[in-house]
């Protein structure tokens, strides 16, 4: 398809404008790792039998603002929940984990008000996390580390639970070809932190109606059909767009190596 069409661009334009003008994301990814399998393929030592923070990531942009420096003194009372419910892994006592995230996640998520500074970007993951509680949801599930399960029966635990689609991934063991070891669970919200199901693009969702509505709000009754299919083909085009932009993310998110 050619992205360069001057009128797909311009209902491109439409659509970014009507969106927050500063915010360039639409979903949150609270991503859990289960320290075992991390250190397993980071060959750090864990210690620690309950899901952990990996971090929270919105769905657009990395590293959004390189001037704006990682300082632990800023979320210094968050600092012990910090230690336990989101642990360095491979360097425990420092705090490089936390400056990786925010460095990467941290200043795109800031774009939105609600969490435009360090300490609402980090106390909200903390908080949710601790909402979310995903460890003691499996447990309730009989969802017990060391036991064998089907990848339905995890999914389909989380999904009653929360009434939501994770996003599950596993990695490979190297002694057991058949069996895979469950490794990071992620849990998704919107911008105003309401669950959501992770494949659930809420640009997606949004998109066809605005641009529907700006089309027909500029248009005399002559025109109408012809501009309507004209529209019903570009939506259909700037689906397939958004959708093949959408991969990337999901390549960069997919084993618990990347961080
Ligand atoms: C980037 O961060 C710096 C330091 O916090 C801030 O002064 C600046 O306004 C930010 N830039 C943008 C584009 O948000
Ligand atoms: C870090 O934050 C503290 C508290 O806001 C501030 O006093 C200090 O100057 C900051 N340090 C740097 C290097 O920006
Ligand atoms: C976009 O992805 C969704 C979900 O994977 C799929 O149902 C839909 O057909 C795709 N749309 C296009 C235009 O490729």
């Amino acid at each position: 398809m050619n992205l360069s069409s001057p009128l797909l661009f311009c209902l491109a334009a439409v659509f970014f404008s009507a969106a927050s003008p500063h915010q360039i994301w639409n979903k949150l990814t609270l991503t859990h790792h289960w320290p075992t399998t991390f250190c397993s393929m980071e060959h750090c030592h864990a210690k620690i039998s309950y899901w952990t923070l990996h971090g929270l990531w919105p769905d657009n942009g990395n590293e959004c603002n390189s001037s704006w420096h990682f300082n632990s003194s800023q979320i210094e009372d968050l600092l012990p929940d910090m230690e336990k419910s989101w642990p360095d892994l491979i360097k425990p006592s420092s705090s490089s984990f936390w400056k990786y995230e925010w460095q990467k996640h941290g200043t795109c998520a800031a774009e939105a008000e609600s969490l435009n500074s360090q300490h609402k970007y980090f106390s909200k993951a903390l908080e949710l996390y601790h909402k979310l509680d995903l460890s003691s949801a499996l447990n309730k599930f009989n969802i017990i580390p060391s036991d064998y399960y089907k990848f339905s029966q995890i999914e389909g635990a989380i999904q009653s639970f929360y009434g939501v689609t994770p996003k599950i991934q596993c990695a490979h063991s190297s002694k057991n070809t058949q069996v895979q070891n469950l490794g990071q669970i992620e849990i998704c919200f919107d911008s105003e932190f309401t669950l959501l199901d992770c494949e659930k693009n809420p640009n997606k969702e949004k998109f066809p109606e605005e641009v529907w509505n700006n089309l027909l709000v500029k248009t005399t009754s002559g025109f109408k059909d012809q501009l309507q299919n004209a529209a019903i083909k570009l939506v259909s085009m700037l689906r397939a767009a958004l959708n093949s932009t959408a991969v990337p993310n999901g390549i960069e998110h997919y084993t618990a190596k990347v961080r």
